[in-house]
C-alpha cells in the first residue's frame, strides 16, 4: 500500500462526519446523536475504547471547585444531554464533567418547532428549545441505572407548559425547581439552577426580583440539598443586578458560584447575513458570544468574593486560547456545547492537550495558577 494516509481524526470529523450531519435536521441530528449516546453508553468495552482515545489525564490540569475534585477544566455544557440518557458516552470524550438538563419537576415537550438552527459561517447555533426535558422523575431513574464515573451537574429549571398555557404563580415557580431538586438530589454532585432561560415566558425575568431568589434559596435549604449550588445568571444584568444578587445569595452557605447563559436579545458581530436569521426566534450561541461572555466573568470576578465562589464559563469555547482566556478572566471550569457540534468528538482532547502546551510555554506548573490573573 502506498500514498496512503491516515486521516487525522479531526479532518475526518470536518470533512466526511459534519457534513453528512449539516445535511440532516438539526434537532433530528441533535436527537440521533444522544440515541446512539444512549445506546454506547451500554456498552463498556466501547466506553474504555472511547476514554483512551479522548481522555488526557495530566495532575497539572486538575482543579477543585466547591470541595469537587475535577480532572480538567472542561465540561459539557446543559442543553446537549438534556435527560442524562448518554452521560457516559459524554464522560467518554474527556469531559471532567457532565451537565444534564435543564430539568423539570414535568415532563416537557419545549416550544414548537422549528426551534434550532445551525449558523455555519458563524460556528453558531441559534436555540430557542424551549427547555424540552423527560422530568425529573424520568430523569432520576436514567440515573439510577447508570453508574457516572465523573462529577454530574444537574441543571434545573421551572417546567415549560408550552404556549398558551396559564401564566404559573410564584408560588408555583418556585415549587416546580423544589420538587426536581428532592427528586435528583441524590444524583447530583451539583446543581446548576438555571435562573435565566432566555427562551420561555416563566423562565426570562422572573429572577430578576430578588425576592424570588432568596424564597427559592430559603425552601431548598429546608429540604435540605447536601451539594453545592450555582446560579445560571442573565448575561443582560447590569452591575447593580449582580450586586443585588449577592448580597441576597450571600446568607446561603450552599451557593458556591456562577455562570452566564445565553443572551435572549444579544445577536452582535454575526458573519452570517441579517436576512438569514432576523425571524427565528432564540438566543445565539458560539463564537459570537464569546467577547461579552468574558467581559461578564472578568466583571463578576471582580465583584464577587473569590474565598467562597467560583465561576463556570462557558460561551464560544472551541480552542485552547479560548479556555485559557475564560480561566484568566476568572473562571476555574469551562463548558462548551456548540464546539461538539461543529469540531466533533476530538475537541475537548484538543483543548487539553493545547492547554497543557500553554502551561510548559508560560513555565506555569498547575492550571489553577493562572484563574484570575487577567482580572484588575
Ligand atoms: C442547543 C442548545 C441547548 C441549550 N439548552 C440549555 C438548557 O437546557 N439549559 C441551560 O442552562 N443552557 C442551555 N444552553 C446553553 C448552554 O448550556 C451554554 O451555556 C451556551 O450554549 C454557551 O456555550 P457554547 O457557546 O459552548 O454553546 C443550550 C445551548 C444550546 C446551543
Amino acid at each position: 500500500m502506498t500514498g496512503w494516509k491516515p486521516i487525522p481524526r479531526f479532518m475526518f470529523y470536518h470533512r466526511i462526519v459534519r457534513p453528512m450531519l449539516f445535511r440532516m435536521d438539526p434537532e433530528w441530528a441533535h436527537d440521533q446523536a444522544i440515541a446512539w449516546g444512549d445506546h454506547a453508553s451500554r456498552v463498556p468495552g466501547l466506553m474504555r475504547l472511547s476514554s483512551r482515545l479522548h481522555r488526557v489525564s495530566d495532575p497539572r490540569l486538575n482543579i477543585e471547585v466547591a470541595g469537587i475534585r475535577f480532572t480538567n477544566p472542561l465540561g459539557l455544557a446543559a442543553g446537549y444531554d438534556k435527560s442524562g440518557r448518554a452521560i457516559r458516552m459524554m464522560a467518554s470524550l474527556g469531559f471532567s464533567h457532565v451537565e444534564i438538563g435543564s430539568v423539570s419537576a414535568l415532563p416537557s415537550t419545549g416550544n414548537p418547532a422549528p426551534r434550532l438552527w445551525r449558523l455555519p459561517a458563524d460556528e453558531a447555533i441559534c436555540v430557542h428549545y424551549g427547555l424540552p426535558n423527560d422530568g425529573a422523575t424520568e430523569v432520576a431513574n436514567h440515573l439510577a441505572r447508570q453508574p457516572i464515573k465523573v462529577p454530574l451537574g444537574i441543571n434545573l429549571v421551572n417546567t415549560n407548559h408550552g404556549v398558551g398555557a396559564p401564566a404559573a404563580s410564584a408560588d408555583e415557580i418556585l415549587e416546580d425547581y423544589v420538587t426536581s431538586a428532592r427528586t435528583l438530589k441524590g444524583h447530583a454532585s451539583y446543581f446548576m439552577l438555571n435562573l435565566s432561560c432566555p427562551n420561555t415566558q416563566d423562565g426570562r425575568a422572573f429572577f430578576d426580583q430578588p425576592g424570588h431568589l432568596r424564597e427559592l434559596l430559603d425552601r431548598l435549604a429546608s429540604i435540605p440539598i447536601d451539594v453545592p449550588c450555582f446560579l445560571k445568571l442573565s448575561p443582560d444584568w447590569d452591575d447593580a443586578a449582580i450586586d443585588r444578587m449577592l448580597e441576597t445569595v450571600d446568607p446561603f452557605e450552599s451557593v458556591r458560584g456562577f455562570m452566564f447563559n445565553l443572551s435572549p436579545s444579544r445577536r452582535t458581530g454575526l458573519s452570517t447575513p441579517r436576512e438569514v436569521w432576523k425571524d427565528w426566534p432564540g438566543a445565539i450561541s458560539g463564537p459570537p458570544t464569546v467577547d461579552w461572555m468574558d467581559l461578564r466573568i472578568a466583571n463578576l470576578y471582580r465583584r464577587m468574593d473569590r474565598q467562597r465562589y467560583q465561576i463556570i464559563a462557558a460561551g464560544g469555547v472551541r480552542s485552547a486560547e479560548d479556555a485559557c482566556r475564560k480561566l484568566r478572566s476568572g473562571a476555574s471550569l469551562v463548558q462548551l456545547l456548540t464546539a461538539l457540534i461543529y469540531q466533533g468528538p476530538g475537541v475537548v482532547r484538543r483543548i487539553n492537550r493545547g492547554l497543557l502546551k500553554m502551561l510548559k510555554r508560560d513555565g506555569i506548573s498547575h492550571l489553577q495558577d493562572i484563574v484570575g490573573v487577567d482580572a484588575v
